[in-house]
């Protein structure tokens, strides 16, 4: 084995320095330094590379296309995600937080895959045991094989003798290369091993699916660096207080990253949830404080409600919270409705949720987030309707694609009054109003004299 040397190199300019600073010695910059595996003859400095040989570029139509059929674990909340089902030889990252039910979904598609395929669990977290209780608990122990490893060289040689068609390595942060003397699960070791197994992936036309854990700033596997590196990455999400689970792709090489997955955490593992609206809780829909917004996510349209609280504050900086939705784009919605509709949240502190643990990242959720939290501030109940349109600075509306689709959905849950921005179609059998503006949405969603 060819001796190895490490180095570590500053994040922000670059620098390369052979022993560990708090602080880069070039750009000054604090906690920058990253351990790095320097390989024989290979880069020197930054921009400094010896050629060994140079190659010749191939024509791309000569390039040999491989077009394998995607592997579709034949979980279609789990395939949708990924685009039609995993891509052979790509390395997919699944992110969430602890016991979100990351282990569960990986073992589940492994569990399916192995009917037809050689499957491969790497478990750095649990013992083969707990690994198998699992298994059973959602019915596919069995046809699994299992290793128990850290070490990445014996993990990457382990691929290359089984070959499966598909492994998943539970978790990235656990493995460790003895090339570097960094802890496993810091910047440098992560990297190393994705960057390690991104290339066995490769070269051996092996699908990994990466387990990752997310840092409390939302960052997948901590530095961001492995985002880059992998084909795919999945966020699994869903509150502490609920079943629900939504998974979605926040980055997608071979599909698109607006497609989301609902699962339901059952003692059986993970069931599929096929109509997502069912999210939509049953409860006081249209009271005070609570509106439901149409999301189209992917090819689905998708109702959730909006629930906001507007309380006086006692601090100097009153406090916005939001769950779910866009923190910038909530302080945006309240500057404008204090702005352009007399609604005084200005020492207020204010709370908006998306409930059932799903995020909206759609704008056309604007309209809804802010009819919410007048209905709070003024404690008026709006009754049921469904909402949405886009808000811009200057308190107008603007039209959102899919209109029929949403006021659609809407009707197949029973909500058959909608408030839409000017100038979209009406569908028969709902009874739609609209509006040019935020003022002219709110006074027809809480008419003065109303209580
Ligand atoms: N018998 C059971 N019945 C119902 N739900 C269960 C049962 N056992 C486990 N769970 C659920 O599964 C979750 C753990 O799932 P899993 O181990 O897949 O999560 P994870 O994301 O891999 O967690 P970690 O970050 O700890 O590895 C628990 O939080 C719990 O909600
Ligand atoms: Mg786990
Ligand atoms: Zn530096």
């Amino acid at each position: 084995m060819l001796a190895t040397r490490t180095r570590y190199v500053c994040q922000e300019c670059g620098g390369a320095q052979s022993k560990w600073h708090g602080r880069c010695p070039s750009c000054e910059a604090w906690g920058s330094l990253v351990e790095e595996v320097v390989k024989a003859g290979g880069t020197r400095g930054r921009g400094e590379v010896t050629v060994p040989g140079a190659r010749r570029p191939v024509a791309l139509a000569e390039v040999e296309a491989t077009r394998h059929d995607r592997l579709a674990t034949g979980i279609n909340e789990f395939d949708r995600v990924l685009g039609g089902g995993l891509v052979p030889g790509s390395i997919v990252l699944v992110g969430g937080d602890p016991g979100v039910g990351k282990s569960t979904l990986t073992t589940m598609a492994l569990a399916r895959l192995a009917h037809h395929h050689g499957v491969l669990m790497v478990c750095g977290e649990e013992s083969p045991a707990q690994v198998r209780m699992r298994a059973e608990r959602i019915g596919g122990a069995g046809r699994i094989g299992v290793v128990a490893e850290t070490d990445l060289d014996i993990v990457c040689a382990t691929l290359i003798a089984e070959r499966p068609a598909v492994a998943v390595i539970d978790s990235v942060q656990t493995l460790w290369s003895s090339e570097l003397s960094s802890a496993p699960g810091s910047v440098a070791q992560v990297r190393e091993a994705a960057g390690r197994l991104m290339r066995v992936a490769k070269e051996h036309a092996i699908t990994i699916i990466l387990v990752g854990h997310v840092t409390k700033d939302g960052a997948v596997a901590g530095p961001r660096v492995l985002e880059h590196l992998v084909d795919a990455v999945l966020v699994f999400e869903g509150e502490r207080t609920s079943e629900l689970r939504v998974l979605r792709a926040t980055k997608n090489r071979f599909g698109s990253t607006s497609e989301i997955g609902v699962f339901e955490m059952t003692g059986a593992g993970l069931g599929q949830v096929s109509d997502p609206s069912a999210l939509l809780g049953r409860g006081d829909l249209g009271g005070p404080g609570s509106v439901v917004a149409c999301s189209v996510e992917g090819s689905r349209p998708l109702l959730l409600e909006v629930q906001a609280l507007v309380a006086p504050s006692e601090l100097a900086m009153p406090r916005r919270l939001a769950t779910g939705f866009d923190r910038n784009r909530l302080a945006m919605i309240l500057a404008v409705l204090s702005r352009h509709a007399g609604i005084p949240v200005a020492s207020a502190d204010v709370f908006v949720n998306v409930a059932g643990g799903v995020s909206i990242e759609e704008p056309a959720a604007d309209l809804a987030v802010a009819i919410a939290i007048a209905s709070a501030a003024r404690g008026a109940p709006t009754g049921p309707l469904v909402v949405f349109g886009e808000l811009g600075l200057t308190g107008r509306l603007r039209i959102v694609a899919q209109a029929e689709r949403r006021l659609r959905e809407a009707q197949r849950l029973g909500l058959t009054h909608a408030i839409a921005p000017a100038g979209t179609a009406a569908v028969s059998g709902t009874s739609l109003r609209t509006a040019a503006t935020i003022a002219d949405a709110l006074a027809i969603a809480l008419p003065a004299g109303a209580p």
